[in-house]
């Protein structure tokens, strides 16, 4: 665990992307320049409860990461007296300490770097801080990635949170708020009802599966060591601060590029979207009112195909897409996944029955994020033009666009050209010794 470092330790490049192997490296830990800074908005929810007598300490899970990093705004500046937040991340190639940086000067906030699939590094942060609250929202929680990198997902969303509940168990939790999502349930055909909470899981892509595999665990350590437990299945969400791998942030940039927007598929799959104010009022919510053992979805009724986010964001940057000639020369057919779901939809009826319904319109919420990526976009998290393309590949935070992950010698053809010598090298430990310079 370490230190937030200062702006001047930051290293060189375009706002620390530096540029290797043709890949981008991004380098969550820096800093916006402070002209810039200032003028971002500081983006919370709205709601206020009357705080609870049995939580003072909150570790939040990816607290540099989107939705995260709302919610611990919401909570450090909407409860300044009451709660302490430490927000705990591993600075994955999607973070950005930009996210909290609003907070740092704010006696009730922490940030502390650190793995959730690190038992030791987790078992840490909880004494040192007193936790007693956890809220855990840390994985890897792209799609696409998934396919092509599944393991991660695995090792993160699925043994990362049972570090979590292990460590929480021993540490002696008063309350663990588990993040999953709509994805659990698997697609849900035209015409059939809303998924309540007690529908079954089928889950079916890697990612999908391990945050289900998560709930399994979750639900285990509810059960057998009865811990204060509660999970919540979110539709999906967006908002200013996503990262743009993510369809509405990607897209938004394209355009802002005057670039092709690339729609995987016949652009058809449709889903519900909650704006991000909003789902940080329903967790508020569920933190001060919900009870513990139940699952709630955080449902909207704004259901969304692809397709039509094009229609919407072409209309927001006033180009013309009526006529399919004009349309052909803003929206380009990419291959699709390999198995991409129709549609989600969740029933929201318990969480509504607690107060909390979504406020900003689909419209409103992409007005908005179009305007704050106009502002902050290209300069938020680095380099992102390799995330912009179709299914760029990333490993740690280094990223490339398929085709040149795909033309990437393979380890051992690296190995045998640069080191030119006969021992059997990994890759990585290859790297490694380039970069300390003993190869030269
Ligand atoms: N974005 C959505 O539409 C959506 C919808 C429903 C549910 N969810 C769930 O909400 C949560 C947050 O999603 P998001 O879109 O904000 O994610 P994100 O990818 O923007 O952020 C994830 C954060 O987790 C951190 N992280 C990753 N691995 C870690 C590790 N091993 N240890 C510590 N930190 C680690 C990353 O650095 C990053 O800051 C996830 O659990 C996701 O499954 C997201």
């Amino acid at each position: 665990m370490s230190a937030v470092v200062s702006p001047e330790l930051a290293p060189d490049g375009v706002n620390g992307a530096k540029q290797r192997r043709n890949s981008t490296i991004l380098n969550p830990r820096t800093y916006l320049t402070p002209e810039i800074w200032k003028q971002a908005p500081v983006l919370t929810g709205s709601t206020k409860f009357e705080p609870l007598d049995d939580a003072r300490n909150i570790l939040v899970t990816g607290g540099a990461g989107f939705i995260a990093c709302w919610f611990v705004r919401h909570l450090t500046l909407t409860y300044p007296d009451h709660y302490n937040v430490i927000s705990f991340d591993k600075l994955d190639y999607c973070a950005s300490l930009n996210n909290t940086r609003i907070l740092d000067e704010r006696p009730n906030f922490t940030f502390e770097q650190g793995d959730i699939t690190s038992p030791s590094e987790v078992k840490k942060v909880l004494r040192k801080h007193k936790i007693d609250t956890i809220f855990h929202f840390a994985a890897q929680s792209h799609v696409d990635l998934s396919f092509g990198n599944s393991y991660q997902f695995t090792n993160t969303n699925v043994y990362g949170t049972h570090v979590l509940l292990e460590r929480a168990r021993e540490h002696g939790i008063a309350r663990f708020i588990h993040i999953s999502t709509d994805e659990v349930y698997g697609d849900v055909p035209i015409g059939a009802a809303d998924l309540s909470e007690a529908s079954l899981l089928a889950p079916t892509n890697p990612y999908s599966a391990s945050k289900a595999a998560a709930e399994m665990m979750v639900s285990a350590y509810r059960n057998s060591f009865k811990l204060p437990l509660i999970t919540v299945r979110s539709n999906n969400v967006f908002g200013p601060h996503q990262f743009p791998e993510k369809i509405i942030p990607k897209f938004i940039m394209l355009l802002q590029r005057r670039s092709k927007l690339l729609l995987h598929g016949d652009g058809s799959p449709t889903r519900r979207y909650v704006y991000a104010g909003d789902i940080v009022d329903a967790l508020d919510t569920i933190f001060h009112k919900g009870v513990f053992g139940q699952v709630y979805n955080i449902a909207s009724k704004d259901e969304i195909s692809n397709t039509d986010i094009c229609h919407r964001l072409l209309d927001i940057f006033e180009i013309p897409h009526q006529t399919s000639t004009e349309l052909q020369k803003w929206v380009q057919r990419t291959e699709d996944r390999p198995f991409n779901d129709q549609r989600y939809a969740t029933d929201g009826s318990k969480l509504a029955a607690l107060g909390w319904e979504p406020k900003t319109s689909f419209d409103d919420g992409l007005k908005t994020t179009v305007d704050w990526y106009r502002r902050f976009g290209e300069v938020w998290w680095g380099d992102i033009t390799r995330i912009l393309t179709s299914f760029p590949v990333v490993e740690g935070t280094e990223i490339w666009t398929k085709e040149e992950h795909d033309a990437l010698p393979s380890d051992e053809e690296l190995i045998q050209e640069e080191s030119g010598i006969g021992t059997v090298w990994t890759k990585k430990a290859w790297d490694h010794l380039q970069a300390s310079g003993e190869t030269d």
